[in-house]
């Protein structure tokens, strides 16, 4: 219960901190700052969804895997929002434009959409019918990935990390797929 309930505050701890950080500490460019914590967040429980799928035949948390993953989708639609409401104040016709001479941002919008369509069916009686189409994870993970390399100049070292884990990630999840290092 206790383990249950921390599961569901401590992904609220970055909501928490970004609005300190925008609203108290008026952080000098808080659209950019936006986009970093909410897209970094949505990014790390993605693959912390991933990685209880993974690891399910050693340690079984995959109750929690749906409300993790919607998680994930609130801190994109947080990113998203940042996206319509303060850079493109609502403007359509700037969507539109953005997304199609910025690459980064048409791919963002992709993933989007797909986490729009698995948060929509992961309700009980809509999974059992759509859970396939779920797979598509894997696919958002690998557009995000180009989608914020692309947005950066340069890559931090923890850009760097990032880059690694999401690698072996995906490798070990095709090779669980193959059945070479994990059966069942
Ligand atoms: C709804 C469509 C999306 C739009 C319009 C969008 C837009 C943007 C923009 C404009 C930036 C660049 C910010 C800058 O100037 O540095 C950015 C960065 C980023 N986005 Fe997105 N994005 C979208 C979807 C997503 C999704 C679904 C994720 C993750 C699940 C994501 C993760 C990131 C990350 C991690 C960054 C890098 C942040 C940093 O600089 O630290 N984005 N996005």
């Amino acid at each position: 219960m206790i383990r249950a309930a921390g599961l569901f505050v401590i992904p609220l701890i970055p909501l928490v901190y970004l609005t300190y950080a925008v609203m108290i500490a008026q952080v000098n460019d808080p659209i950019k700052y936006i986009y970093s914590i909410t897209g970094s967040t949505a990014i790390v429980l993605l693959l912390l969804t991933t990685f209880l799928s993974l690891i399910k035949k050693y340690m079984n948390f995959i109750k929690y895997r749906r409300m993790i993953g919607l998680y994930g989708f609130f801190y994109s639609l947080l990113h998203f929002l940042n996206f319509y409401v303060f850079d493109a104040e609502f403007k359509l016709d700037f969507v539109i434009k953005e997304s199609l001479d910025k690459p980064f941002v048409y791919l963002g919008m992709i993933s989007f959409i797909i986490l729009v369509f698995m948060a929509i069916t992961s309700k009980k009686t809509l999974y059992s019918k759509y859970y396939k189409y779920h797979r598509l994870l894997y696919v958002v993970l690998v557009l995000v990935t180009v989608h914020f390399v692309m947005a950066q100049k340069s890559l931090s070292i923890i850009q760097w990390v990032y880059l690694l884990v999401i690698i072996i990630l995906l490798g070990l999840k095709f090779y669980q797929k193959k059945n070479v290092l994990f059966k069942g």
